[in-house]
C-alpha cells in the first residue's frame, strides 16, 4: 500500500508518497531525487547512506521513510551554506579524504553528526576541562563508515582539523 510522509529535508519540507516499503534511502533518491546518498550494501554494513535525522547519524538503508513522519533530515546535499563548504567538507578536500568518493557522502554527514556529538560534550576523554577526542575515537566513532579505498588515515585526518 501507499503511504504519504510528511518531513522537512535539509530545510524543506517535502510529501514522500511512496509503497510503505519504502526505505529512507530509497525515497531520497528515487522519489526526491537527492542522489547524493549512496546506496552500498543496502543491509546496514557499510555507512554509504548514512544521513543524519534529527541530529543523529543513521544507516538509511534500514529505515523505512514512513517511520520518519515529522522528522528533520540533513544529506550531503544540505551540508554546504549554499557555495560555501563545512569547515568538514573544506578540510576533507584539503586532506585528499577520498579516492573514489563512493563512500564520502556517508562519510561526512557521518563525520558531521560526530563533531556535533563533540560540541554536545559527548566524547568520553576530557582533560583539564578540554573535549580531547583521540584519533582513536574518531576511528572507533566512524567504524561504521567503511572505505574501500583505505583513505581512513587521511579521513581521520580531516576530522581531527575540523574539530580542532
Ligand atoms: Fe546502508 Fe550500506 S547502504 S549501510
Amino acid at each position: 500500500p501507499m503511504h504519504s510522509t510528511q518531513l522537512t529535508i535539509n530545510g524543506r519540507r517535502e510529501t514522500v508518497n511512496a509503497d510503505i516499503r519504502t526505505t529512507l534511502l530509497d525515497a531520497l533518491r528515487e522519489n526526491l531525487n537527492l542522489t547524493g546518498t549512496k546506496k552500498g550494501c543496502d543491509q546496514g554494513q557499510c555507512g554509504a547512506c548514512t544521513v543524519i535525522v534529527n541530529g543523529r547519524r543513521i544507516n538509511s538503508c534500514l529505515s523505512l521513510v514512513a517511520s520518519h513522519e515529522g522528522d528533520d533530515v540533513v544529506t550531503v546535499e544540505g551540508l554546504a551554506d549554499g557555495e560555501a563548504l563545512s569547515p568538514l567538507q573544506r578540510a576533507f578536500v584539503t586532506h585528499d579524504a577520498f579516492q573514489c568518493g563512493y563512500c564520502t557522502p556517508g562519510q561526512l554527514c557521518s563525520a558531521t553528526a560526530l563533531l556535533k556529538e563533540i560540541e554536545a560534550g559527548e566524547p568520553s576523554v576530557v582533560s583539564n576541562g578540554e573535549i580531547i577526542l583521540s584519533e582513536e575515537e574518531i576511528r572507533e566513532r566512524m567504524s561504521g563508515n567503511l572505505c574501500r579505498c583505505g583513505a581512513y588515515n587521511n579521513i581521520v585526518d580531516a576530522i581531527v582539523e575540523a574539530a580542532a
